[in-house]
This record gives structure tokens, sequence and C-alpha cells, in this order.
């Protein structure tokens, strides 16, 4: 059966205001998805009925709080196919995932002259925390270029990966083009050469299956926020053996084993890096959303996603001067683009006003931007909840937008 998208629209009631006195269509799905009220429902829960700190208290509540957190690591395990659930680490988004394995994995391993390689493509979260710890080790930061559509010159990796390498970086999904990366091809040929591969996930697991086991990476990142879940959570997946291996990124309460001023032992995984009292609340959220994903089906979303952006594609296609950016052949959810010569914060300003939000500028990946040689860009972004019917309005609004600006 196919999916129910006037039910599903449902679930989140925020589509039923008006802004400006206009009906809301919301494309900014991947700066930050909308939350369904199951997720709203299962927070509340948690500061309704079972406010308690988990893993630090005896009595009733704060037992019933580990129980929910806990669950939801193991739907976290499940959810991405990962072989031990002690490899789930919660963190508050992918960006504190990123910046935890730059510093406990590049203190561990990363020393003077060892190369880091990432994508023309990277989200600033996946290019600044390499660029930090190659500064602190005095490493190298090596780039794999793309193509005029927005896809990897993978054929590069061979040339850019030598005995001096330790680590690839790379998201799945670009957050600006779409294109949805080989990282499996990458990470054999990585593994081929003795490198680990950190998989930013971020804009790709609320749209396609993650199986950290099928892919085989070191490390997978992602937010609950763009997957219908809270704000302030996310999680590191990574393999035993190298999260074993790693120091402590923050420390604290809960992250330690004895503590004496003769000396410091730290808890085991997932403890060692889950440092203070822990956003439980938001966790709970993202074991609703993922509840949310799974009763709908992810190759459903899938499925239909991939019609509509087809269709929103083609559509936009048809405006005059239209300049798509990202022209993958493999794309998921995103289309980045520009009209003529008309600056992309001036269709979004006016696209607001019409109820849509879009979002403009460089989405946090300026050196993709310089790469195109433009500012930025408009982009739209869809969740399972876009209509066909949103898509004919956005395009009728961006035409309204064009003969107003010309
Ligand atoms: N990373 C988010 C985006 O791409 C904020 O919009």
């Amino acid at each position: 059966m196919s999916l129910d998208i006037q039910s599903i629209r449902k679930d989140f009631p925020i589509l039923e205001q008006k802004v400006y006195g206009k009906p809301y269509a919301y494309f900014d799905n991947a700066a930050t998805a909308l939350r369904p009220l199951q997720v709203l429902d299962a927070m509340s829960k948690i500061y309704y009925q079972f406010n308690g700190n988990p893993h630090r208290g005896a009595h009733y509540m704060s037992n019933q709080t580990t129980l929910a957190y806990e669950h939801v690591r193991d739907q976290v395990h499940a959810f991405i196919n990962a072989p031990l659930r002690e490899e789930i680490i919660f963190t508050r988004g992918a960006t504190e995932s990123i910046n935890l394995v730059a510093y406990s994995f590049g203190d561990a391993f990363i020393n003077e002259g060892d190369e880091i390689i990432v994508s023309e493509m990277e989200h600033h979260a996946n290019i600044v925390p390499w660029q930090l710890l190659v500064q602190r080790k005095k490493a190298v930061l090596k780039v794999l270029p793309i193509t005029d559509r927005g896809e990897l010159m993978l054929e590069k990796l061979d040339e850019l990966i030598t005995s001096k390498t330790k680590l690839i970086a790379i998201c799945l999904v670009s957050n600006v083009l779409g294109t949805v990366n080989p990282v499996k091809e990458i990470i054999e040929k990585a593994h081929a050469r003795n490198v680990r591969v950190l998989i930013d996930a971020t804009q790709s697991i609320q749209h396609l299956k993650t199986d950290v086991q099928q892919l085989d990476c070191d490390f997978l990142v992602f937010s609950g926020h763009k997957m219908y879940g809270p704000t302030g959570v996310g999680c590191l997946y990574g393999k035993k053996e190298l999260l074993d291996a790693m120091p402590p990124f923050m420390a604290g309460g809960e992250m330690i084993d004895k503590v004496s001023f003769k000396g410091t032992t730290f808890n085991e995984l997932p403890y060692k890096f889950e440092a203070g009292t822990p956003n439980f609340t938001e966790v709970v959220g993202l074991g609703a959303a993922i509840d949310y994903i799974n009763n709908l089906g992810l190759d459903k979303v899938a499925g239909y996603e991939h019609e509509l952006l087809e269709y929103t594609t083609s559509k936009l296609k048809e405006i005059d001067g239209m300049r798509i950016i990202g022209e993958a052949r493999n794309k998921t959810s995103v289309i980045s683009f520009l009209v003529g010569k008309i600056h992309p914060y001036d269709i979004g300003m006016f696209l607001d006003k019409m109820g849509f939000a879009v979002r403009t500028g460089h989405h946090c990946a300026e050196p993709l931007m310089d790469w195109y040689g433009i500012p930025g860009t408009v982009r739209v972004s869809l969740a399972v909840y876009n209509t066909f019917d949103e898509a004919d309005r956005l395009v009728e609004a961006i035409k309204k937008t064009i003969q107003m600006l010309s």
C-alpha cells in the first residue's frame, strides 16, 4: 500500500498554520524537519510522568527514565543495523559526533604528517573539526574534488590516498546538491589501504535505509532533528575496537569508573563517551521518531520522496533561466538552484512572503559555493509530508517572484 500523505500531514499540526495569511508550505527539511505529534507526546510524557536522571538513582522515576533511554539505544542499534548496542553513543547532534571523533580518534591516531581526506561537497561540520585537528597535530587535510554535475571524482581517490592517510570523512548525501555518494565503494577502497572512514549520514538517515554492517564504515553520525526527532540529540556509531582504543572526549559524571586524586579510570562503552546528565528527553523523542519512520516504512518514504523530487525538478526546469546546482545521477530530496542573475536571498524573501519556507545562502558549505563560483543557492528540501500540489504552488510562486524582480 502506498503512503497516505494527507493522513501523515495530520500528524504535523504545524502545517495547518498560515504565515502572512497564506497556507504554510515547508520546504526547509534539510535544515530541520518538522516533528510529529507522536514525538512531542513521547517527550511530554517524560516530563509529565517519568522525570528522573537516568543511571543515577535507585528510585522509581530514575529507573523508568533509564529504561526509556536505554530502549532508544536498542532502537538505534536496530535502525542502523549496528553489530553491538554499545557502539551507539548519544550526542547532542551530528556536529558533536564529528567533533568527538576529531578530538578523540584524532588524539589517539593522528600524528604529524598524517593525512585526512574530505570531499569538496562537505558541510562545514565535516570540514572545520578536521581543520582544527590538522592544525593541532601538524597533519594535512586533502580534498576529493567533484564534477560539474556534483558527483565525486572517485577516480581521484586512489591518487589522494597515500601511506600517510588515516581517515576519510565524507557525507552520504550532500546537504546542498542532494547527491547520494557511493560510500560503499569509498569504504572498500579506503579499507584496502588501511584507512578508516567516517560517514556523515545527516542528510541520508531520514531518506535512505542505513546499514552500517553492509557499509562496513568505521564511524557514522547523524542528528535527530533532521529525521522528525527533537533538536539537541544525535548519535555516533563507531566500531567497538576503535571506540575502546579512543580516549574520552568530554569528562564528567557517568563517564568514569573510579575517581580519585591519584588518578581516574573510565567507564565502559557507551558510557565512556556520555559525560554529564544525558539529554534523555530528546533521546526518548528520537526513539519516537524512529518508531514513526519505521511505521511509515523507509522504503515507501524513499519511493514517494523520489517521485516528488523528480516531479519538482522537472517543473522547476521549465522556468526560464533556471540553473539547477547539482544534477547527480543518484540524488535524494534536495534541489538547489539559481535563476538568471537574481540573488538567491531575493527569491527566498519573496517566497517567504507567499508562505513558502526555503533556505537560501551557502548552506554551511562555502568551499562548495566557491567551487561553483556562486554566492549561494535557493534550496528546496523535501520530506514525506510535502505534496505534489505544494510543488506546483511553489513553482508558480517562483515564476511570480521572477516577474516581480525582472
Ligand atoms: N545543515 C543544515 C542545512 O543544511 C543546517 O541547512
